[in-house]
């Protein structure tokens, strides 16, 4: 027997209250017999003109729509506040969790059956699968696709370019004219980042968990394929609704190690782990830090893509996208897992085939032996990470000494004075950029070398922080220390001078200062005096867990479920 659809708790109603649910609806045009047994599916658009990689969702609406009419069901589109990761300061990660209740709260307030997600930029696809997990209602994701590869003279370019272009303006090998050009050619085609930064890597990441159609993650944002991925995702919700396929029907255990292992095989952003956890409390799934390094562990990069790469997102599209690259894994996924439509991951990878082994190497060739994230620990830290496909292979067993930043502003004031006492072989540690300590955990993490290292041709050194880094950075850079400076963590500690050993292939991160010594410290640690007093920065410095958790509001773990016990008319 088909389950009762839940917007006829709303539209189904008789008498005053039903008139009201129906007749301010009808103001759109919107004929009676819609209302009478029609799945309802949301559209959970992220699009904003200050968004602009997800500028062109209207367009892809209208796509979804049409999937959704074609199904017979009822397209309502509904707007969420939309992070877009260049524009929005201090950082959008500030806003990843109220976005999710925002989201939570619009679909299970709403007489809504099934929704599509509406993903792009960074935090708009943690954030709306976070906020639909803990409502569980038959939801799919549309993800907006990768720009075109950018072009600057006559040479691929990708936003990862923006380090090194900064980097060759400060040493004097590019002019700021120059620069104005390569601006001007980066972003040449509406979509998000072209490169595995965190944006592709959350396409890939939820086309891996099963909660996208094959293919989502990598068709280019201009190829019209995206539009009629879109409308296929719009007829499927509906028929979604109608099977009662929930998220907690796909975000099975098994499903998140499949996504972390896919993950380390493309060279996914350090900044997959953070969501992934956060979108496992949401499920309920016990998902351990620890689990990032025991999945990606033997497991080799496949992708030869930026940042860890050479090629972009088109590129992995062109080859077989996504699905080919999990074809030549598929041995080591868990592939009776269950995606959105229906079928099994196993049968979703029947026609996966590689087209192009430049962008997609073999488990026995990989294009790098290093991938996935190492989870390191110690006395600096219960967790934090490093991308190794990313890092110098010198610089994996290293100990120096530290130069230490109390916070970004600090580091901006001093990281290029001629006097600051520091080599090559020096460890950066930047405090209070962590969860609580910045707020929101910014991506200062691959902070940039110091001028003077720059021009005798350094070009890495370890950096360690309680922050994050962009997707597309890279460089030896340690990340998410926790517990963080503002926790009072070991980085909190930690002085000028100190000698610290990063040990990779150990997985341990410590700070060479004997016990004594750093218990004296921690006694001398001043409390910081409470910076925000109102608002919702403050409910986040209360609220937020470290980021080896996964960053979330220790309230908003684990799901409300869709009912809503009261009604006002
Ligand atoms: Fe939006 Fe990179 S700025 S994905």
């Amino acid at each position: 027997m088909e389950k009762k659809l839940r917007s006829q708790q709303w539209f189904g109603k008789k008498g005053k209250d039903g008139f009201i649910y129906r007749a301010w609806m009808k103001n759109q045009g919107i004929p009676d017999d819609e209302f009478r047994g029609k799945p309802v599916i949301g559209i959970c658009n992220t699009w904003s003109e200050l968004t602009p990689c997800n500028a062109h969702f209207r367009e892809l609406a209208e796509s979804v729509k049409r999937g959704i009419l074609q199904a017979g069901g009822l397209p309502v589109e509904f707007p969420v506040m939309s992070l877009g990761e260049t524009l929005i300061k201090p950082t959008a990660m500030l806003y990843r969790n109220l976005v999710s209740m925002d989201v939570e709260e619009s679909i299970r307030a709403n007489p809504i059956d099934g929704v599509v997600l509406m993903c792009g930029c960074d935090k708009t696809t943690p954030s709306l699968v976070m906020g639909a997990c803990s409502v569980n209602i038959p939801a799919i994701v549309v993800s907006g696709g990768a720009m075109l590869t950018g072009k600057y003279e006559g040479r691929d370019i990708g936003t990862s370019d923006i380090w090194r272009f900064s980097e060759n303006v400060r040493s004097g090998i590019m002019t700021e004219e120059e620069l104005n050009l390569a601006e001007a050619g980066m972003c040449r085609s509406r979509g998000h980042c072209a490169v595995m930064g965190t944006a592709s890597s959350m396409a890939c990441m939820v086309e891996s968990l099963g909660l996208s159609l094959p293919e989502n993650a990598a068709i280019p944002a201009a190829d019209s394929n995206r539009k009629v991925l879109a409308q296929f995702s719009g007829r499927r919700i509906v028929e979604m609704v109608k099977e009662d396929l929930k998220p907690s029907d796909i975000l099975t255990r098994e499903a998140f190690e499949n996504a972390i292992k896919i993950n380390a095989v493309i060279g996914g952003s350090t900044n997959f782990v953070i969501h992934l956890l956060a979108i496992a409390g949401r499920v309920g799934v016990d998902l351990h830090i620890s689990d990032f390094d025991r999945y990606s562990r033997n497991l080799p990069l496949l992708a030869n893509l930026q940042p860890s790469g050479e090629y972009f997102m088109e590129d992995l599209y062109y080859s077989g996208g996504l699905p080919a690259v999990m074809k030549e894994i598929e041995t080591r996924l868990n592939t009776g897992c269950i995606a959105v439509n229906g079928r099994t991951i196993g049968e979703n990878l029947h026609k996966a085939k590689v087209l192009n082994r430049k962008v997609i190497a073999t488990l026995e060739d990989p294009f790098k032996l290093d991938s996935g994230v190492a989870v390191l620990k110690g006395n600096l830290c219960e967790g934090g990470i490093i991308k190794p496909s990313a890092a110098d292979p010198r610089l994996m067993q290293h100990t120096g000494k530290a130069v230490v930043f109390e916070n970004i502003e600090d580091y901006k004031i001093r990281i290029d004075d001629p006097e600051l006492d520091i080599d090559e072989n020096s460890i950066m540690v930047l405090k209070n950029v962590g969860p609580k300590g910045y707020p929101g955990m910014p991506e200062v993490g691959n902070m940039g070398l110091p001028k003077k290292l720059l021009d005798k041709g350094v070009t890495d050194m370890i950096r360690i922080s309680d922050g994050r880094m962009s997707g597309t950075g890279f460089g030896t850079v340690v990340l998410h220390i926790s517990p963080e400076a503002a926790e009072n963590g070991t980085i909190a500690l930690v002085k000028d001078g100190d000698l610290i050993a990063l040990d990779v292939p150990n997985r341990t991160l410590n700070l060479l200062v004997d016990d004594e010594e750093l218990s004296k410290r921690r006694a001398a640690l001043v409390k910081q005096p409470e910076v925000f007093k109102r608002g919702y920065a403050k409910l986040y410095v209360q609220h937020v867990e470290q980021a080896n958790l996964g960053a979330d509001f220790d309230f908003l773990k684990g799901s409300s479920g869709s009912e809503v016990l009261r009604d006002s008319h």
